[in-house]
C-alpha cells in the first residue's frame, strides 16, 4: 500500500489582503508551499497531489514537476477542493495525508508519525488535532463523554459552548483512499459560509468507519497562516527553530532574535554571526567566517575566515580570508578572490578578482575580470555602460590604479601596470606600462587675489 499526499492550495487567501496566492507567499524568503512539499518529500509519501486554483501558474512555477496537479476552478470550500482529486485518489489503494497549503511548519517526522498512528489503530480517518489556549479561527473538535469525536465545528458556526473548546482541527488528516474519497461526494454546503467543508466528513464517516485522532504536541508546528500577522508569527517560530539548531551545532550568534537564517542555509561550526544579519537562499558559510552586524547574504558562498560587516552579498562568492565592508555591495555573480579587501562603499557586480586584490574605498567594479594583487584607488570606476550596452574590463596582475581613475570599457589593462590618479583611460595598456590621462596642471603665481577677496582680519 502506498502513501499519498493531497495539499489543498487553491484558495486566494482573502484575509492576506495581497495579490500573491497565499501558499506562494514567502516565509524567510521562501514560498510557504515549498516548505510543505519539501517536508512531504522527506516523509514516506510517494506521490504528491496539489489542488490549485487562484493564480495556479504562480504555484506551478515554484513546484514544477515535484507534484501532480488537480484544478479547482471555483473555490467552494475545502471539501470541494478535495473532491477535485477524488476521481484519481478513490481508485488508488492506500492512505492519503491531506493538509491545507497554509500550514507551513509541518515537519516530515510528524507526517510519518501520523501515518503510523493511522495504521496501528486501524483507522479509516485520522484527524490531526492541536491544543491552543487561544483557539480563535480554528475548527473545534467536538467529542462525546467517552471522548469519541462526534464532529468538527467551524469557528464561524460554533456556539458559545463550542467556542470554549481548546482542541482544534489542524486541517491535517490521514484517510483511507477508497472509503474517504468515495463518500466525499455526499458532502453538502449547509453552513455559515455556504461552502463544502472537508470537516463534515466526520459525520459521514463515523457511521460505518473508524475515526481516530492524533494530537500534535508542539502546536506551533500546526499553525495555520491566514493573514500577514500569522506570517510574522510563523517566521518567528521558524527563526527560533533554525537559530537554535545552528547554535547547538557550534554557530555563535550575538542577539539571535535579530538574526534570520533561511531554511536551506548551511553554516559550519565556528562561524560567528553578529546582530541584524539575514542569510537566505542557498547560502553556505564556512568555518571561521564572521558575518554582520547589519548584513544581508542571499544565494552566496562565504569561505573560511572571511569577514563581512554592514554589507549586502547577493548571488556571489567570497573566498578565504577576504574582508568585505563596511557598506559594500556584491551582486550578480561577483567572485571575490582570497585575501581581498573590499572596503567602504565598494560595489562589485558580475566580476571576479584574483588573490590579494584590494578596493578599499569608493569604487565600482562591474563586468570585469581582475587579476591578483590589484589595487583600486579610492574613487576608481570601471565604466561598463554606454547607455545601451555593458562592456568588459580586463585587468592583469599586480596593477596599481590611482585614485579617481575611470577605465572606459571595453578595455584591457596588462600585468604590472601603473595608472596615475585622476586618469580617464580609454585605450588598452600593455604589460609593464604606465599611463596618465589627465590634463596638465597650470599654476599661476600670485593670481588668487583676482578670484577671492581677502578675508577682513578679526579685531582682537
Ligand atoms: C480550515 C478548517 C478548520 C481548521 C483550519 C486549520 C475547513 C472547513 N476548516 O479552516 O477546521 O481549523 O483549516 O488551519 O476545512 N482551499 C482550497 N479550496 C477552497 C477552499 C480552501 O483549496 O475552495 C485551501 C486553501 O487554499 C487553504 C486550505 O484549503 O490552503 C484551507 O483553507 P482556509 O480557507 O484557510 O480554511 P480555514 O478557514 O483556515
Ligand atoms: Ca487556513
Amino acid at each position: 500500500m502506498k502513501n499519498y499526499a493531497l495539499v489543498l492550495a487553491a484558495g486566494k487567501g482573502t484575509r492576506m489582503k495581497t495579490d500573491i496566492p497565499k501558499v506562494a507567499f514567502p516565509i524567510l524568503r521562501k514560498p510557504m508551499i515549498e516548505y510543505i512539499v519539501e517536508n512531504i518529500e522527506k516523509s514516506s509519501v510517494e506521490e504528491i497531489y496539489l489542488v490549485l486554483g487562484y493564480k495556479r501558474e504562480v504555484v506551478e512555477d515554484i513546484i514544477k514537476d515535484r507534484a501532480k496537479y488537480v484544478y479547482q476552478e471555483e473555490q467552494l470550500g475545502t471539501g470541494h477542493a478535495a473532491m477535485m482529486a477524488a476521481p484519481v485518489l478513490s481508485k488508488l489503494d492506500g492512505n492519503t495525508f491531506i493538509m491545507p497549503g497554509d500550514v507551513p511548519l509541518i515537519w516530515y517526522k510528524s507526517i510519518d508519525r501520523m501515518f503510523a498512528v493511522h495504521e496501528d489503530n486501524g483507522n479509516d480517518f485520522t484527524i490531526v488535532t492541536a491544543h491552543y489556549d487561544d483557539p480563535e479561527g480554528y475548527g473545534r473538535i467536538v467529542r462525546n463523554e467517552q471522548g469519541v469525536i462526534q464532529r468538527i465545528v467551524e469557528d464561524k458556526d460554533a456556539n458559545d459552548f463550542e467556542k470554549e473548546i481548546k482542541e482544534v482541527n489542524t486541517g491535517i488528516y490521514i484517510v483511507n483512499n477508497k472509503k474517504f474519497f468515495s463518500l466525499l461526494k455526499s458532502l453538502n454546503n449547509n453552513n455559515a459560509k455556504g461552502e463544502y467543508y472537508i470537516t463534515d466528513m466526520v459525520e459521514l464517516m463515523k457511521k460505518d468507519y473508524k475515526i481516530g485522532s492524533y494530537m500534535i504536541k508542539n502546536n506551533s508546528l500546526a499553525m495555520g497562516v491566514n493573514d500577514l500577522y500569522a506570517i510574522s508569527k510563523a517566521e518567528k517560530y521558524l527563526r527560533e527553530y533554525i537559530n537554535k539548531d545552528h547554535m547547538l551545532n557550534g554557530v555563535s550568534m550575538i542577539n539571535p532574535e535579530t538574526i534570520t537564517i533561511g531554511h536551506n542555509v548551511i553554516i559550519e561550526p565556528g562561524v560567528t554571526l553578529n546582530p541584524n544579519t539575514t542569510i537566505t537562499g542557498d547560502t553556505v558559510i564556512k568555518a571561521g567566517a564572521i558575518v554582520g552586524p547589519n548584513t544581508e547574504i542571499h544565494n552566496s558562498r562565504i569561505d573560511s575566515h572571511v569577514v563581512v560587516r554592514h554589507s549586502l552579498v547577493y548571488d556571489s562568492i567570497v573566498r578565504e580570508g577576504t574582508t568585505v565592508g563596511p557598506f559594500a555591495h556584491l551582486r550578480d555573480h561577483a567572485d571575490i578572490g582570497t585575501h581581498n579587501r573590499i572596503g567602504n562603499f565598494v560595489e562589485v557586480k558580475k566580476s571576479s578578482t584574483g588573490h590579494n586584490t584590494k578596493a578599499s574605498h569608493l569604487a565600482y567594479i562591474g563586468d570585469s575580470v581582475v587579476g591578483e594583487s590589484v589595487n583600486f584607488g579610492c574613487g576608481s570606476v570601471t565604466v561598463n555602460y554606454d547607455g545601451k550596452l555593458k562592456h568588459k574590463t580586463e585587468i592583469g596582475d599586480n596593477v596599481f590604479i590611482g585614485c579617481n581613475t575611470n577605465l572606459i570599457a571595453p578595455i584591457k589593462i596588462g600585468d604590472n601596470v601603473f595608472i596615475a590618479a585622476g586618469s580617464t583611460v580609454t585605450k588598452d595598456i600593455p604589460d609593464n606600462g604606465f599611463a596618465i590621462a589627465r590634463s596638465r596642471q597650470v599654476t599661476k603665481e600670485d593670481y588668487s587675489k583676482y578670484l577671492i577677496s581677502p578675508k577682513p582680519k578679526k579685531e582682537e
